[in-house]
């Protein structure tokens, strides 16, 4: 906004709509804020006593005037309500073709891992025009994700998962902050957005070192954790299959159903006696306290690429071979051909 920062920079799709929606709030405020002081000065001089036995005449009230103070506010506040909504609900939503990357925060930085297995510390490069969904847990304390170009903010919760969204346009550098109070050096737990252009970013992608993506890291660790021996992928093992489970909707012991997300991976890796699946013993123990954060989202990322792939079509009935094909990363190891519980339907009883 011009030479006078008042503003930062309106660096994303979300931002004119934020911006917008303020300015609004701000004009109502103001316009309020005038007329009522300028009619507490005009009243104070107009009807001011001007003899020592004055007395005034009694009102008692006038509709018009009840009404019309009664319905203004109700119309302006529903307006507001209805835009803030809107705005709300913009900001909640990632689109589906959002890319995944995922975010920890901890005491005192942000640790940032993209699919491809790149990994960052207080810095996150991403591509110019691409919506970018971020999933986000933390380590320890309650963090807040705020990247005021962008506008947005989201607390960083431990325990669970949270998301932002977000799509950039315009490339560039711009700060990140950690905007919940979280110890000493809650306000050195800053970084840097860098928004490139698309060919940039995969230069930049390709550029440094990996061990793996975090698919890959996450079937090293399912493997290295023995949880092969129980989830096996021809669903003969003693716990449910994990192909094709995530997004699915999973049938519960007890009745009741839960949808496999992120949250719910996790849920069932630190938490195993929380929700049974139908037809299986509470037989899994805890990895709490085994796994980090960052491992536990590696084997989130491995059992997504089990599972349907989101933007495949369901074949209806059959489950296709080219169903089992995982995304781009390749435990082809896992995907055997055969007869599998459907997405959306339970694990079939043994
Ligand atoms: Cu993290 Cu404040």
């Amino acid at each position: 906004m011009g030479s006078l920062p008042l503003f930062p920079e309106q660096a994303s799709t979300i931002a004119p709509e934020v911006d917008h929606l303020l300015y609004f709030l701000l004009a109502v405020a103001t316009f309020f804020t005038l007329l009522i002081f300028g009619a507490i000065f005009y009243f104070a001089v107009r009807y001011r006593r001007r003899s020592e036995n004055e007395l005034p005449p009694v009102v008692h009230g006038g509709m018009t005037l009840e009404i019309l103070w009664t319905v203004i506010p109700f119309g302006l506040t529903m307006v507001m309500f209805t835009w803030g909504a809107a705005v709300f609900f913009d900001e909640s939503r990632p689109p589906d073709d959002a890319m995944q990357i995922y975010a920890v925060g901890k005491q005192w930085m942000w640790k940032l891992e993209h699919l491809e297995g790149q990994r960052e510390i207080n810095e996150l490069h991403i591509p110019l025009g691409r919506a970018v969904r971020l999933t986000m847990t933390s380590e320890d304390v309650i963090h807040s994700f705020f990247v005021p170009a962008f506008r947005t903010k989201q607390d960083v919760v431990p325990g669970r998962y949270t998301t932002t969204w977000f799509k950039p346009t315009k490339p560039g550098r711009y700060h990140l902050f950690c905007a919940e109070y979280c110890g000493t050096k809650h306000s050195g737990m800053i970084g840097w957005v860098y928004v490139m252009e698309p060919q940039d970013y995969q230069t930049w992608l390709s550029g440094g070192a990996t061990e793996g993506s975090l698919a890959e890291n996450g079937q090293k660790l399912f493997t290295q954790l023995a949880c092969d021996n129980c989830h096996k992928a021809d669903n003969q093992g003693r716990c449910p299959t994990l192909v094709n489970v995530f997004g699915s909707t999973v049938q519960l012991t007890g009745g009741g159903t839960v949808k496999a997300d992120e949250a719910y991976i996790r849920e069932s890796i630190l938490s195993p006696q929380a929700k049974i699946v139908k037809g299986y013993e509470p037989v899994m123990p805890t990895f709490q306290g085994l796994v980090t954060e960052e491992q536990v989202l590696q084997l989130v990322e491995y059992v997504r690429s089990l599972g349907p792939k989101p933007a495949a079509g369901q074949a209806p009935g059959s489950q296709a071979l080219g169903n089992q094909a995982p995304g781009n990363q390749a435990p082809a190891s896992k995907a055997p051909a055969g007869k599998k519980s459907a997405p959306g339907a339970a694990p079939a009883k043994q």
